[in-house]
């Protein structure tokens, strides 16, 4: 038997800009999805998916899944035409829109067909396999969601239109920095999400440029804030980044409300994170304590609610 692992991810500054080639910051959390694959005698794969999901998120990407599955095993050059595998994805990672929950397993399977099948990949091959399994998921992945999986940590991710693979920075913080994240339990589509922005900003080059410009500057503050650190001026780009996001039309009124809640019980920032129009937001908290009491105010209007730590 061969298995792997993929870390979940949050998104915290440049969905959606990440697409165009502006800088991103993504954190690994700590929670994974995880793959096994053992061979059989009969052609072709079998997918058992054990993951705790939102409801209705895996019947969702079902068709997306499958065309994953199938990039990674053409990128790996596995052969099933005459004996197969079954694979089995599990973890604790709970699959829902916006915490990396595609890129998570494409990860896993990645490595576990890697030790299965003795391929020899490192960390940047098992990257370049999961961005095709991605994908599978949306045509134009910028590849941050599969990066942060593979590689964990806090993530300075630029993709290059022009071509060639993304350059990324693993950042290293002198403290951690505790985040609450919370589903909105809607399963969003992120081809769907990421197409319409393509359309918005094809139709409103100039607007675009302008918002793209606020947000470039945006974005190389809050990594100056948050390397110095100034946690607070980190949760007012947060706050703004969310603004803009909102200028793009990919939050929505869930997402606004627990941005809201999350601020008035204490957040220092609090944003959408993710493809949006759904999925989950994220809140900065200043302190252990406080990160308690706006998980436990955010548990009364949210699906589901997890805390984490990045940076260290
Ligand atoms: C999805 O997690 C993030 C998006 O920016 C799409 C991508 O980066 O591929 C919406």
């Amino acid at each position: 038997m061969g298995a792997g692992s993929g870390k979940g991810k949050s998104i915290l500054f440049g969905e959606h800009f990440v697409v165009y080639g502006l800088p991103a910051l993504a954190a690994g959390i700590a929670s994974e999805t995880t793959a096994s694959v053992n061979r059989k005698d009969t052609p072709g794969w079998t997918l058992e998916d054990n993951r705790p999901e939102m409801p209705g998120y895996k019947k969702k990407k079902a068709d997306e899944q499958r065309a994953s599955v199938e990039n990674i095993l053409r990128f790996c050059g596995i052969d099933l035409t005459e004996s197969g595998i079954h694979i089995a994805l599990g973890g604790e990672l709970v699959c829902a829109s916006g915490i990396g929950a595609s890129a998570a397993s494409c990860v896993a399977l990645a490595r576990a067909l890697d030790e299965e099948f003795d391929l020899g990949m490192d960390d940047s091959k098992i990257n370049a396999a999961a961005y095709q399994g991605e994908m599978g998921y949306h045509g134009t992945p910028s590849g941050i969601d599969n990066t942060a999986s593979t590689f964990g940590g806090l993530v300075w991710f630029i993709r290059h239109l022009e071509g060639g693979p993304p350059s990324f920075e693993i950042l290293k913080l002198n403290r951690p920095v505790h985040l609450v994240i919370a589903s909105t339990g809607i399963t969003a589509s992120t081809k769907a999400v990421v197409d319409d922005v393509r359309k918005t900003k094809e139709d409103n080059p100039e607007w675009w440029k302008t918002v793209a410009d606020e947000y470039l500057q945006l974005v190389t503050d809050a990594r100056a804030a948050l390397i110095d650190p100034d946690l607070e001026r980190v949760g007012g780009f947060m706050n703004r980044n969310h603004e803009l996001l909102q200028e793009l039309t990919v939050s929505c009124k869930e997402l606004d409300n627990l941005v809201a809640l999350a601020r008035d019980n204490g957040a220092l920032g609090s944003k959408m994170t993710g493809t949006g129009r759904g999925g989950n937001m994220i809140a900065l908290a200043p302190d252990k304590d406080t990160m308690v009491r706006i998980a436990e105010a955010l548990r009364a209007g949210a699906e589901a609610v997890w805390t984490t730590a990045f940076g260290l």
